[in-house]
């Protein structure tokens, strides 16, 4: 069935395009989606059932379906694909169109797309979504960034489709330009460091302490029912009682232990140094994903440089009970880097994002919603310049109470010589947070004696330079 009036299109009808077509689609949206792939275009059409939507694979038909102004959204993966839709599309639009990039775009490429379009009087907004496959379906988190106006026109749409948490929407728009990107770049650092600390406590649970997969699933689960309630959490009990399709073993123990990534998470580390925003356990996770990667070299050197072998003797319950607090702890941690980076980078930007409304659309349908996110919502529901989330009333508490156990646990795994470089970043992360005193004054030194770059004074104002050594 073809429409001539439809709402919105949708270029790109990969698992992600199709399902959030579908997804508008129950929502009695009109919907036309284009993709050169016939094969995928077919498989739109016929699922489309009883719902306004169908594909095509040509673009003349797929643009003369949209009502006007037109509406045109592309999920296709980062970088040059999104260009060259953009460079298909615009012979066809007119000035007031919409192009709406709901793909994994970098915040810089939004910038100069949203310029270069502007000039043509494109309107474009950049929308990160996050819920994979069955949150494009039934519900993802998603992150508008823009001008205002133009979301305005496609609001309901994605009001509709988005994910609910307590009947509020997990969509709100947050700013202006590359905002609704950057919050995404940020979601995905995020992810890394809870994607990092689970595995590390993985490890201290299968390598440290002996237990076999179905404890450790038992163990995810109870934890799914506590405070470390999430769906990363959730998931990791499920994937340790996957059986493998081709052996009698777990699938877990046959997946080879070299991450991939896309790189989402890598761009929040790059972008943190570029601001000057600590980020060590999200800058963790990534160095993690790259060490992951040189297993050959891991292989060679595990026969020649030794350490303790591993092993943790310890009492299982009370260990696994420290074991959630310091994952709890170091969660904690990695949202209040990435929140505090969100903080610096809307200064600077000019997103002007209200971080209470980014926790909230965080709280259902993304892949970091947790209920730790209600209580991030609310610390800046009372104070929205909240400087770190390590000073709110509520989470200083849970901070404070868990980090006996955090200090427990990297203790076990420094003398069992497993790496938990999650765990640790996050702990340094608040022990430095809270020093009053750093041993900067020493850097300082250093940089002024080798390259006389001057320092300042604890008793004096002003730069000063000494002679530190006569040549
Ligand atoms: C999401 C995910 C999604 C995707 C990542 C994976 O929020 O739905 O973050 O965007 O799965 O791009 O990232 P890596 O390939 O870098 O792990």
């Amino acid at each position: 069935m073809n429409y001539s009036e439809c709402d919105i299109g949708m270029v790109g009808l990969g698992v992600m395009g199709r399902n959030l077509v579908l997804n508008f689609g129950d929502h009695g949206f009109s919907i036309v989606g284009f993709d050169k792939d016939k094969s995928k275009v077919e498989e739109l059409n016929k699922e489309a059932g009883t719902r306004k939507v169908f594909g095509t694979s040509s673009l003349a038909e797929f643009i003369k379906s949209l009502k006007k102004p037109k509406a045109v959204m592309m999920l296709v993966p980062a970088g040059a694909p999104v260009d060259s839709v953009i460079e298909d599309v615009l012979p066809y639009l007119e000035q007031g169109d919409l192009i709406i990039d709901g793909g994994n775009s970098h915040f810089t490429d939004t910038n100069k797309r949203f310029k270069e379009l502007s000039d043509k009087g494109i309107h474009f907004l950049g929308v990160g979504i996050s819920g994979g496959e069955s949150g494009a379906r039934f519900g993802p988190s998603m992150m508008p960034g823009g001008p205002e106006k133009a979301y305005e026109r496609v609001k309901s749409i994605f009001e509709a489709a988005a994910a609910k948490f307590n009947n509020e929407n997990c969509v709100i728009y947050l700013g202006p330009g590359s905002a609704g990107h950057y919050v995404k770049m940020v979601h995905n650092g995020i992810e890394y460091g809870l994607m990092q600390i689970i595995s590390e406590a993985y490890d201290l649970m299968k390598r440290g302490i002996g237990l076999n997969n179905q404890q450790i699933q038992e163990i995810f689960s109870r934890w799914n029912r506590g405070k470390l309630q999430s769906y990363l959490i959730e998931i990791t009990a499920d994937i340790f009682s996957k059986k493998d399709q081709d052996s009698d073993y777990q699938l877990i123990d046959k997946i080879l232990d070299e991450a991939k990534q896309k790189g989402t998470g890598k761009w929040t580390s790059e972008e943190a140094m570029e601001m000057q925003v600590p980020l060590p356990t999200i800058d963790a996770a990534v160095s993690m994903r790259d060490m992951s990667s040189f297993k050959l070299e891991r292989e060679q050197s595990s026969k020649i440089l030794y350490g303790p072998d591993q092993r943790i003797e310890t009492d299982y319950e009370p260990f696994v009970k420290q074991l959630e607090d310091a994952v709890y702890f170091a969660m904690i941690a990695a949202y209040s880097q990435g929140m505090t980076m969100l903080k610096v980078a809307s200064k600077e930007y000019n997103y002007n994002l209200n971080l209470k409304n980014v926790a909230k659309i965080w709280r259902g349908g993304c892949i970091i919603r947790a209920s730790l996110l209600e209580i991030i919502s609310n610390a800046y529901e009372k104070n929205p310049n909240l400087p770190n989330l390590f000073i709110d009333d509520v989470l200083s508490k849970e901070i404070l109470n868990s980090q006996d156990e955090i200090r427990a646990i990297i203790k076990s795994a420094v003398e069992s010589g497993i790496p938990v470089p999650g765990l640790m970043a996050s702990l340094a992360y608040f022990d430095s947070y809270r020093s009053e005193w750093l041993p900067a004054n020493l850097v300082q030194a250093q940089r002024d004696y080798f390259g006389a770059h001057t320092y300042e004074r604890v008793d004096e104002k002003g730069t000063f330079h000494t002679q530190w050594n006569h040549v």
